[in-house]
């Protein structure tokens, strides 16, 4: 391979062809080798499963620097916008590129508000679901049946139903997901409330009933709104690049964030903080936590420790830091002085950041460390973190959507494959079969 700046040269030793390809420079962060042409110039095509090495689009959104453990929401730091922002503020920033100013803000809380409320007809599929349906379950398919209610905004290639559609999703979402919980409760939904805040809002339909006013603590408030800026977007995730694939074909936005959720749900995504704080009560005390490292670090168990790890930090999780000041501030709160699932995780987090093995392979805390903490003090089940999850991510991967469908290069995502089963055989009939 031969290198300018601007190019990189690769010769086929076989053949002894070479082709040229453009290296691309981003505003910040790995420069890229541009192989669009490379198949149709060379008949290679590139191996990459897990995409470890592979950018798979142009996008001005989210920044993440891995090593140095940086997030950047369209260039704003995430431990300023948890710090001085707030969550409606944050998807203003991550829709329309820039933050809101006074009126902005108040349209933007409005248009959210006017939102807020479902279909009455869509309350009925949730009867369809068992009592003990797993909520992701229920949110995945109430949120895709709202294709079928938003006729008049699904046309992708009009800038206005784009728009609407996005602000429906952001606006329903906590409502959706406040009936998968009130749902697996057996209490009646709850309305919204358009004079609380997104986050009140989202407490008040999940933890209020009809039988008694409801007052939210503005310390869980503020604590929620900070974990639903922590988790708005992170870049070309699992979750996010589903969404992105499932939108390419053109599908509406309704059923690509549908699969966003389905992505996100698995163990080694959003499905992380469910399985941390299962993993930290299975630990039960601190004197099993070097028994439990022992487990993680051994080849021939699959056992790994939840919440640490990540595909692109090998640092500590900028999320996680935030994250770990607000699990103290809501035990403060809530006056929790003793949580031992809380002793559990700062010993399991101090052994970890010590041990050669975590250290060598870079392992650090993740965003779903202490979030399960924060939630269960709050009075989610755990089978609610998830969902947590999905309605803050939502605005991500619908300005991911948006910015893809927005952009000229954009194709059907098709990836290609490396062939490694049976070549073409003769078709063998029925009683020759042994
Ligand atoms: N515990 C023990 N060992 C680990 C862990 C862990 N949590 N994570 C990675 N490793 C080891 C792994 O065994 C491998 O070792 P070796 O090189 O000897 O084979 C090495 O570290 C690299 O791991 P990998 O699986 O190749 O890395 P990846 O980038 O494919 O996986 C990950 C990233 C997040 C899936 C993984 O670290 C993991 O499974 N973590 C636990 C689940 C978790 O917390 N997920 C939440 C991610 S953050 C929230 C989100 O974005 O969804």
């Amino acid at each position: 391979m031969t290198q300018t700046a601007d190019t990189v040269t690769l010769t086929d030793n076989r053949t002894g062809k070479q082709v040229t390809l453009p290296v691309l420079h981003g505003a910040i962060g790995p420069s890229v080798i541009d192989i669009r042409k490379l198949y149709a110039e060379t008949g290679y095509f590139t191996y990459d499963p897990g995409f470890t090495s592979t950018g798979s689009c142009e996008s001005s959104l989210t920044y993440i620097d891995g090593d140095e453990g940086v997030l950047l929401h369209r260039g704003y730091a995430i431990d300023e916008l948890a710090e001085n922002s707030t969550f409606p503020e944050v998807c203003y920033l991550l829709l329309n590129g820039h933050l809101p100013n006074v009126k902005e803000k108040e349209d933007f809380e409005s248009i959210l508000r006017r939102h807020s409320m479902v279909h009455e007809q869509l309350t009925r599929f949730y009867s369809g679901f068992r009592r003990d349906a797993h909520p992701m379950a229920v949110l995945c398919g109430v949120t895709g049946a709202l294709s079928a209610f938003y006729h008049d905004s699904i046309d992708i290639d009009d800038p206005y139903h784009r728009m609407i559609s996005s602000h429906r999703l952001i606006a329903k979402i906590p409502t959706i997901a406040a009936m998968a919980y009130k749902y697996s409760t057996g209490q009646p939904f709850m309305y919204p409330r358009n004079d609380l805040s997104y986050a009140e809002n989202f407490l008040y339909m999940t933890f209020g009933t009809p039988c008694e006013p409801f007052k939210v603590n503005p310390i869980l408030s503020k604590a929620m709104d900070k974990i639903f800026i922590l988790h708005a977007d992170h870049e070309q995730n699992a979750s996010t690049s589903t969404v992105r694939l499932a939108g390419s074909s053109g599908a509406n936005p309704f059923a690509c964030i549908a699969a966003g959720i389905a992505s996100l749900w698995g163990p080694a995504h959003g499905g992380a903080n469910e399985a941390v704080l299962k993993m930290l009560e299975e630990i039960g005390s601190v004197s099993r936590i070097p028994e439990i490292v022992r487990r993680a670090k051994d080849k021939n168990d699959n056992f790994r420790l939840m919440g640490f790890g990540h595909r692109v930090y090998k640092n500590y999780d900028p999320r996680a830091q935030v994250m770990r000041q607000t699990c103290h501030e809501v035990l403060g709160e809530l006056g929790i002085k003793n949580e031992p699932l809380l002793d559990i995780a700062m010993e399991l987090e101090k052994i970890a950041l010590e041990d050669p093995y975590f250290v060598e392979k870079k392992l650090y805390p993740n965003v779903d460390f202490y979030s399960g903490i924060i939630l269960k003090a709050m009075g989610f089940p755990t089978s609610m973190f998830t969902v947590l999850f999905a309605v803050a991510r939502t605005v991500g991967w619908i300005s991911q959507w948006k910015e893809m469908i927005e952009d000229p290069q954009q194709k059907i995502g098709r990836p290609r494959q490396l062939y490694q089963g049976q070549t073409k055989r003769p078709f063998i009939p029925l009683a020759q079969r042994g």
